[in-house]
């Protein structure tokens, strides 16, 4: 077994570091605060090649493998997690699910843009009664020859306003359940595309959460994923990807809290000495320490599974679980280890334990992940 990254993944590693403390960092305050977009920092970030990481570079993307993904992933979280959540949508679930189940004139339509960051996409599959209970759509797409009407309603969609392109899933066949499921590329300005309501978050509230609604809009044909009632599995495969992206950001969330404590404790002083000398705040960065370097293993296994093309769905589900509910608790202990000044914005901390909390609710909640885990173990 070996440990050792190679020369790309440690520049991959260090350009995404830097990209955080200089571009991320920054405002990173002002735009939670605000609810404000990272616009210019996404566009960036599409320039140097992060938006479409894993894809091909003949569809314009980074050609890189999931190892550097996660590298990158944690480094954009530790700063921003409004940020990287863009980058992991657009990578994980909207770029690998059209490059690897697209047709060739999906990608050289959709992928190129969206892989080379000139534009971005969103994954519809979240409805008001179907987010952990997915095959329970609502959303219908009725097949009228040459072109699906869609018609229906999709919530908490994460770059609900600032993508161009979103995959939609939606029921051609109720009588089919899951197997009358598809999943469609569709335009957002085409006519009866609405954007509802901008989520007010707890945490990640720089990045866009809209509902969507979709009224007699005509997709064709040639915009549906794969073969007739491929939608479900489609949606759960790339899923099973975006895991270890999100895991990879809860990973980030909790290291980032990590080293402000870590460096918190080497500065703040209580009774005569700086809090770092005090064994109740060493044991706390002790199991800190432990449990993100867990996290990471589980992250980088996942990864390296997926590089090899082998099964990856338990290893997914269990980084994810794992590392965001390392998420939660370290950064829960990092407000703690800062004391009074954890708990005001200039600390960043607070920021880091209300963005920890969703990485333990979308693309599967810590409960599905479980369930997923324990279906795999009992097979
Ligand atoms: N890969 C391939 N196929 C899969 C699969 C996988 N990982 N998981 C399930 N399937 C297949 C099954 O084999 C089965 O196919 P057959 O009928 O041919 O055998 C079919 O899909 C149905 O599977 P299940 O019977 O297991 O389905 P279920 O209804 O019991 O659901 C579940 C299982 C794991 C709970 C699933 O519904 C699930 O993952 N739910 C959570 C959905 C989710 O993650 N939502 C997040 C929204 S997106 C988001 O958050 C994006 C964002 O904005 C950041």
């Amino acid at each position: 077994m070996n440990f050792e990254l190679t020369e790309e993944q440690l520049a991959v590693q260090q350009a995404a570091r830097d990209f955080a403390q200089t571009e991320l960092l920054p405002g990173v305050i002002e735009r939670d605060d605000k609810q404000e977009f990272p616009y210019e920092q996404v566009k960036k970030l599409g320039e140097l090649g992060f938006m479409g990481m894993m894809v091909d570079p003949k569809y314009g993307g980074s050609g890189m493998d999931t190892i550097s993904y996660v590298l990158a992933m944690e480094e954009l979280s530790k700063v921003d997690a409004s940020a990287s959540v863009v980058v992991s949508v657009n990578n994980s679930l909207v770029c690998w699910g059209i490059e690897t189940y697209g047709t060739e004139e999906q990608k050289q339509k959709y992928l190129v843009p969206m892989a080379s960051g000139k534009v971005h996409g969103a994954f519809l599959l979240s409805e008001p009664e179907a987010g952990s209970d997915a095959t329970s759509q609502r959303t219908t797409a009725e097949d009228k020859g040459d072109y699906y009407l869609l018609n229906g309603t999709k919530n908490w969609i994460t770059n609900g306003s600032t993508a161009t392109y979103y995959l939609v899933i939606a029921q051609t066949d109720v009588d089919k359940k899951h197997k009358g499921i598809n999943a469609f590329i569709v335009e957002k300005s085409w006519p009866g595309v609405t954007i509802g309501k901008k989520e007010d978050k707890m945490g990640i509230r720089g990045s866009d959460t809209h509902s969507i609604m979709f009224t007699d809009v005509k997709v064709p044909k040639e915009n549906r994923i794969g073969e007739d009632g491929f939608g479900f599995k489609f949606a759960m495969k790339v899923l099973t990807g975006g895991r270890i992206g999100i895991a990879a950001q809860a990973l980030g969330i909790a290291s980032g809290a990590y080293e402000l404590a870590l460096k918190y404790s080497k500065e703040r002083k209580a009774f005569g000495k700086e809090i770092m000398h005090h064994q109740a705040i060493q044991f706390k960065l002790a199991d800190m320490a432990t449990q993100i370097e867990a996290a990471r293993l589980l992250c980088l296994k996942a990864a390296a599974l997926k590089d090899a093309d082998q099964d990856y769905a338990l290893a997914s589900s269990m980084a994810k679980v794992f590392a965001s509910e390392t998420a939660m608790w370290v950064t829960t202990e990092a407000v703690q280890v800062h004391g009074g000044y954890g708990y005001v914005k200039e600390y960043h901390v607070e920021r880091l334990m209300r963005d920890a909390k969703i990485t333990q609710i979308y693309e599967g909640t810590s409960e599905v992940q479980r369930i997923v885990i324990s279906r795999e173990i009992l097979k």
